[in-house]
């Protein structure tokens, strides 16, 4: 809980007067949200943010961000976010909260994409299931198509709720198990090849910083 603080304390200090933000999800961008809100209302900053999740739209309009759309800001200054798993490339695997197709979106959206995540989160190899955003109708060929590139798809099934977890967008999510993913780009294109495959939780190239939070403060990974 301290290592998550503290990047997310680091993350608030990016934000500036006016910007316009991409907002991830998760309990690292809860804490990113409740610290910049105190920023808001200390220096009465006017802080825009299109939010990945109904988590982070209900939290972002709680603590006094302008919560906008992508028709009326297609770009976005900055976008923060947290990781499930992320590689010494950068390369992350997101989705552990089911809001990977928006949170993809934002963070292409944006001219600068930073992940705050704690230690655990760095890994050598990806290697945790990948989540997949499914439309319903396809569930059935897209584990079998899963099947056929070495992945075992498990469809997730959430608390509160029997059956499966519908995701903000009214899709399935399921967590594709392939192992060691030694080649994350080419899965990603692999799994974007899969009809009925909305998205994947492989984000590949696309970070530009990692504020790593330990106990102790923060360290900074930038992309090569
Ligand atoms: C949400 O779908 C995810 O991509 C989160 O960003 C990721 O699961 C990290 O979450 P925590 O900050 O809760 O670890």
């Amino acid at each position: 809980m301290r290592a998550k603080l503290n990047c997310a304390k680091e993350a608030v200090k990016l934000v500036e007067d006016g910007m316009v933000l991409g907002i991830g999800s998760g309990s690292t961008v809860e804490l990113f949200l409740k610290e910049l809100g105190k920023r808001i209302k200390a220096e009465e900053l006017e802080i825009y943010g299109v939010p990945s999740s109904y988590q982070s739209h209900l939290l972002a309009v709680e603590v006094g961000i302008r919560v906008v759309d992508l028709f009326q800001y297609p770009e976005l200054d900055l976008c923060i976010d947290g990781a499930d798993q992320i590689d010494s490339s950068l390369n992350c695997v997101k989705g552990g909260g089911g809001a990977l197709t928006r949170e993809k979106i934002v963070a292409s959206a944006s001219n600068k994409f930073v992940v705050i995540a704690d230690e655990s989160k760095l890994v050598d190899v990806l290697s945790m299931p990948i989540p997949l955003e499914i439309l319903p109708f396809a569930y059935g060929f897209v584990a079998k198509e899963i099947e056929k590139i070495g992945g075992i798809c498990n469809l997730r099934t959430g608390k509160g709720k029997v059956g499966p977890v519908i995701s903000d967008n009214g899709n399935f999510i399921a967590d594709c198990d392939f192992g060691e993913v030694r080649d994350p780009k080419e899965l990603e294109s692999k799994l974007r090849g899969i009809p009925g495959v909305v998205e994947n939780g492989l984000f590949c190239g696309m970070v530009d910083r990692v504020i790593v939070g330990t106990d102790d403060g923060v360290r900074f990974l930038e992309k090569l």
